[in-house]
């Protein structure tokens, strides 16, 4: 660390420094006084100065002690076993039990309380003389000390104005009711660091202009002030201005990405019927993705009329025999009161499928992104409700190239270059690939997204004519890649501290 330039410190730090420089350790109000700045000024100060490690505060608790109640009481007359051995004392040092009983000066119990005392301390001795008990005292304490120290206590003494010897009265005064009161006090204590050791006595006061004002400049008085040099260095408190979460920041850039390659966005409901969301795409009824244990369903509700009879009618042949497709189908009875089923949607196919049946378009770039929901255990990769990149190229001559070359593009633009493609499987798409990335992280290729050619059991029912080019994949994922995130479910926690620190730039 390069020394620190004492001529940028602050007016009010160089005073409370001067200051520092006498002392070995000072709070916060002697401070105020010795300097004659007041408590605020110090306050800041005294924060400029820690951020600067010139200081130390220290946080420190002072007890002080004052007579309560029962010593009030005792103040005048003694403590209850001092009383006894004077009266001992003053009767040539021995006494019978039944003198003390018959003296008036003690009430209550406090006589036995004071003989059970003394004895425990090993003051008196108490032996048999014929029928009589007799009390003696053996050992003597000092009266003068306890009388002293009560009349002391009158007011609140601090610890560090405590002798040895009061100190071992004070133990046993703490043992009884009510007898002593504790005051504890926190307070600031500052003191100078090693460098502020070192520093604060070099510092010097002088007249400098620490604010530049307009009458300094109309004056022109500024050309002879001896102005403030500024410390760049000096730390500063953080701000954390407003941002966007790491995920609609990626969204966007994954939308401009597919703009700039000449795509449009489209949109779709959330919210599904099981024609648009599997039956559409060639799922057959019983396939397993169908099943609850994958698929969120909406209970107690059915679509109705989810779109023309035509379409319905080539949507089941293809399922059943293949219709006009050239296939042979799946060779079952397709189910329409299966397909008014709702679900919330699985993947954002349904939106690319009802936007081909709408346009029927010979040539279409679109893509979509949106929220997708499956119903499976939540893991550091898996989410129940993640998001989705999806997009279509439909046109007379585009081949399954044309997808990886842009795809391969898209991912580029994303900074992710070691990508390649595997063979796959969906039931709507054929050829099948699916793409794949180099995780450095994990040291293993990780699945991005699944695409292929809509098959003709896709198409042909919707009267498209032209092949379709059509991928899909979670974002997440791809968030996780770009910017080094570990756990998918980070990304969702809505962890204040993370997402300030998050870091576009890892
Ligand atoms: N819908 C598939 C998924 O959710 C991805 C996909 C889209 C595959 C389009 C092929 C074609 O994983």
């Amino acid at each position: 660390m390069t020394e620190i330039d004492s001529n940028t410190f602050h007016p009010l730090e160089k005073t409370v420094l001067k200051n520092l420089v006498k002392k070995k350790s000072i709070n916060l109000d002697e401070l105020s006084t010795a300097s004659g700045l007041n408590i605020d000024q110090i306050r800041r100060s005294v924060e400029w100065l820690k951020e600067k490690k010139l200081i130390t505060v220290k946080s420190v608790e002072t007890k002080s002690y004052s007579l309560g109640e029962e010593g009030k009481k005792v103040l005048n007359v003694g403590l209850p076993e001092t009383r006894l051995l004077k009266t001992i004392e003053s009767n040539n040092n021995k006494i019978t039990l039944r003198e003390l009983s018959e003296n008036k000066s003690f009430e209550g119990n406090e006589l036995s309380a004071a003989l059970g005392y003394a004895r425990a301390q090993k003051l008196i001795n108490i032996s048999k003389e014929g029928n009589d008990t007799i009390v003696t005292v053996v050992s003597k304490i000092d009266q003068k000390l306890e009388q002293n120290f009560l009349q002391k206590l009158l007011n609140s003494v601090e610890s560090e104005n405590i002798s040895k010897d009061e100190a071992i009265l004070l133990k046993s005064f703490l043992r009884r009711p009510d007898f002593i009161i504790i005051n504890s006090i926190k307070e600031s204590r500052i003191e100078l660091s090693e460098t502020g050791l070192r520093i604060a006595p070099t510092v010097e006061i002088s007249d400098e202009v620490d604010n530049l004002t307009p009458d300094l400049i109309v004056s022109g008085n500024w050309k002879t002030s001896k102005i403030r040099p500024l410390n760049l260095n000096s730390p500063v408190p953080e701000i954390f201005s407003g941002r966007k979460h790491p995920m609609q920041l990626f969204i966007d850039e994954v939308k401009e990405i597919f703009i700039s390659l000449g795509f449009e966005e489209i949109q779709g409901p959330i919210i599904q019927s099981c024609f648009w969301n599997f039956d559409s795409l060639f799922t057959p009824q019983d396939h397993p993705a169908r099943e609850i244990q994958d698929t969120f369903y909406i209970e107690d509700s059915t679509i109705d009329n989810v779109a023309t009879q035509e379409t319905i009618s080539n949507v089941s042949s293809a399922h059943e025999t293949g219709g006009n497709t050239g296939s042979k189908g799946w060779r079952y009875k397709w189910n329409s009161e299966l397909s008014k089923n709702v679900v919330m949607r699985t993947h954002t196919t349904p939106i690319t499928i009802k936007y081909l049946a709408d346009h029927t378009p010979d040539d279409a770039k679109v893509f979509s992104i949106g929220k997708v929901f499956r119903n499976e255990k939540v893991t550091f990769k898996n989410l129940v409700e993640f998001n989705q990149i999806e997009g279509i190229v439909v046109g007379e001559k585009v081949t399954l190239r044309d997808m990886m070359g842009l795809l391969t593009k898209f991912y580029e633009k994303l900074g992710l270059h070691k990508v390649k493609f595997w063979p796959s499987f969906f039931p709507y798409t054929e050829p099948s690939l699916q793409s794949m990335v180099y995780h450095e992280g994990l040291g293993r290729w990780v699945e991005l997204a699944g695409m292929g050619i809509f098959r003709p059991e896709v198409t042909i029912p919707l009267g498209i004519k032209h092949p379709v080019l059509a991928w899909g994949g979670g974002l997440e994922r791809l968030v996780m890649l770009k910017y080094g995130i570990d756990d998918s479910r980070k990304l969702y926690e809505n962890d204040l501290d993370w997402l300030r620190r998050f870091s576009l730039c890892p």
